[in-house]
């Protein structure tokens, strides 16, 4: 605990208390502990991370799930649907979680990061590697009642800015939007109405600054666009629907 705390942890005691119980080793060179002094996310240290009450496996250089992305699940259950995509998937974990809110559900899952698609392989979740829409099967044109997708939107001048533990630790292609941030929101927008069942649904993960430039794009590719926000997690979903009929 005295040296997490010296290395700045906040919640030192805390984390002392979830490496310890972990039973692996603590204090080598290359144990746990000098791990998290490193500066690597307890979450990738530990191996595992909390999300949607779900126990989720974390290797290292996967995008840490982040607990406001809660709110695209959450969205993603109140609709409601069978054939269910998670692009953009990272360690799976929000498939997962619609998963396990939803039942009975077809999941499939697609990150153009390999070490992505072993995690969310890990996790059980039948993941595909390539280019967005590029991994997914054909047979699912036409059929997806929920397209959720967290991808990258962090504009690329503002990825300097943020904390060392994502700077260091997570892949530069699972932060960096582009110029605007928003360049992955308006391939995936432009591309999804083809997979979607009518009446089926897109869900992107944006802010509430990027927001506006994430509903043109929602509209630019002929879906109909709303804005869900929680400010106490700082969450912001755009939901582009397929107009039944359209
Ligand atoms: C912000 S992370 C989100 C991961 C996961 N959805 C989550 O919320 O924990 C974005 C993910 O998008 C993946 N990605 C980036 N560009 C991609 C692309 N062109 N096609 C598919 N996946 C991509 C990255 O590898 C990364 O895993």
């Amino acid at each position: 605990m005295a040296r997490l705390r010296a290395a700045g942890c906040v919640f030192a005691e805390e984390e002392a208390a979830l490496l310890a119980a972990d039973g692996r080793d603590l204090d080598g060179p290359s144990g746990l502990v000098a791990r998290r002094v490193a500066g690597e996310p307890l979450e990738q240290v530990l191996g595992w991370v909390t999300f949607g009450g779900l126990r989720v496996l974390l290797d290292p250089g996967v995008f840490v799930p982040r607990q406001r992305t809660a709110l695209l699940v959450e969205e993603a259950v109140a609709l409601g649907g069978r054939v269910v995509v998670d692009l953009c998937c990272g360690s799976g974990a929000v498939g997962l979680a619609v998963a396990a809110g939803l039942g009975e559900v077809e999941l499939i899952a697609a990150d153009v990061d390999p070490v992505a698609v072993a995690c969310a392989r890990r996790n059980g979740v039948d993941a595909r590697a390539g280019d967005l829409f590029d991994a997914l099967p054909g047979q699912l044109r036409g059929r997806v009642d929920l397209l959720c997708v967290n991808a990258p939107y962090v504009p690329t001048d503002a990825i300097a800015d943020m904390p060392p533990e994502a700077r260091d630790h997570e892949p530069v292609t699972a932060l960096d939007g582009g110029a605007d941030g928003l360049d992955l929101h308006r391939r995936v927008a432009a591309g999804a109405r083809a997979w979607l069942a009518p009446g089926g649904a897109l869900l992107l993960e944006t802010s509430r600054r990027q927001a506006p430039g994430t509903l043109a794009a929602v509209a630019a590719g002929g879906l109909s666009g709303r804005l869900v926000t929680d400010d106490d997690r700082g969450a912001a979903v755009v939901v582009g629907t397929r107009v039944t009929g359209s």
